[in-house]
């Protein structure tokens, strides 16, 4: 029986270790472990293709967040609009501050925050939007600049699952007033473990998360503020900047992938595809398609060998961690129904075009036998 995995990170890696063997030998032999001239590489390289002046690497993409969010002085009472339908680490990273996130509901074609609904969920204390782009989609980032320009707030983009997506011309990371990345292995562009990074505009944000991530060091021994241990490994730089070379590659992989099972999932009863407006806009982190009775639906696959994800079956605020903030079943019904009917189809630049037949094949076949 062919099977096919959700995600094959070890045929990627494999090539890539040709390439960086030497590389991590001398960062062994020179114990350039934490930050270093590999590190520096990466945030210039990766600041440029995100057209952003900076980049401070970091140890991941939750503390990317939080340090973002630290930076431009987000304290505990003020409030960060977000979506409900997330990783938790974009809820992490406003907890840890201290603020409350305060949640719309998202868009029904791209399952990012609605930017219809924010200006009603804005009072004095908010301080922050935080949208994601999600699956690899670019939020509706001017209609939110807009908003947050018009009531002098901070935007601040969760871009973990969309390095390269693009709005308006404009790539994710740059639009806003910074961009949080991760680099977990499974990300678009993935460390050989734990990473993550920032991109900014501003030269004093770059400057204070520089700090925080090393401690708030103003000198030796002097600690300005409440700092941080959040830098970026020097092995981690290493890979991300031999990776970054093959991204568009990959991206590009991701989207032919996309476009076939598109083209040959299309008009299937019951199975519900992602909407996209501009092609550049999405870099297909996840194909991600509704169904109902959608445990069954990933049994049925899985008995006939094929691999699929749930991003995410339970909106944030639902989480028992964020109860206390009050919000209730039925406030999101959007998330709700997508959440509860979301299936993450095995999306991955290595992806083979019998693999992809295979898949199609028999989601068909599951679908018609319903
Ligand atoms: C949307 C989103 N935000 C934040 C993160 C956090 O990144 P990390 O796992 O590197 O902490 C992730 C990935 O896990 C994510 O998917």
């Amino acid at each position: 029986m062919t099977s096919v995995p959700f995600l094959d990170l070890k045929s990627q890696n494999r090539a890539m270790w040709a390439e960086l063997k030497d590389t991590v030998e001398n960062i062994v032999a020179e114990a350039q472990f934490i930050l270093g001239p590999h590190v520096q590489a990466f945030e210039q390289r990766f600041a440029e293709f995100c057209g952003a002046k900076h980049c401070i690497g970091l140890n991941n993409g939750t503390t990317a967040l939080h340090m973002a969010l630290l930076a431009f002085d987000v304290d505990p009472g003020d409030e960060v609009i977000t979506t409900p339908h997330s990783w938790i680490s974009t809820c992490w990273g406003i907890a840890y501050t201290g603020a409350k996130p305060v949640f719309v509901d998202i868009d029904r074609r791209s399952y990012n925050l609605d930017p219809n609904l924010v200006e009603a969920a804005i009072t004095p204390r908010t301080k922050a939007v935080l949208p994601v782009h999600l699956y690899g989609q670019a939020a509706e980032m001017t209609a939110l600049r807009d908003i947050c320009e018009r009531h002098n707030l901070r935007l601040i983009e969760d871009a973990a699952q969309a390095h390269g997506a693009q709005h308006a011309g404009h790539t994710v990371g740059s639009i806003g007033d910074a961009g949080c990345f991760s680099f977990y292995p499974g990300k678009n562009l993935g460390a050989f473990g734990e990473a993550g990074a920032v991109t900014t505009n501003s030269d004093p944000i770059a400057a204070r998360i520089r700090s925080l991530r090393d401690h708030a060091q103003d000198g030796r021994h002097n600690h300005v503020e409440i700092g941080y241990n959040t830098r970026m490994e020097g092995l981690q730089g290493a890979v991300l900047d031999a990776k970054l070379k093959h991204l568009a590659e990959w991206t590009q992989r991701r989207r032919d992938h996309a476009n076939y099972y598109l083209g040959q999932l299309k008009g299937i009863p019951g199975l519900t595809l992602p909407a996209v407006d501009d092609p550049l806009s999405h870099v297909w982190h996840l194909f991600v398609v509704l169904v109902n009775d959608r445990d069954q639906f990933r049994a049925d696959l899985e008995k006939r060998g094929v691999a699929t994800g749930v991003h995410y079956p339970t909106p944030i605020p639902s989480q028992p961690a964020f109860k206390h903030l009050g919000y209730k079943r039925g406030q999101f019904p959007v998330t709700e129904d997508v959440m509860s009917r979301c299936v993450s189809l095995p999306m991955f630049p290595e992806l083979t075009e019998a693999q992809q037949e295979y898949v199609v094949a028999i989601i068909r076949d599951v679908i018609n036998k319903r």
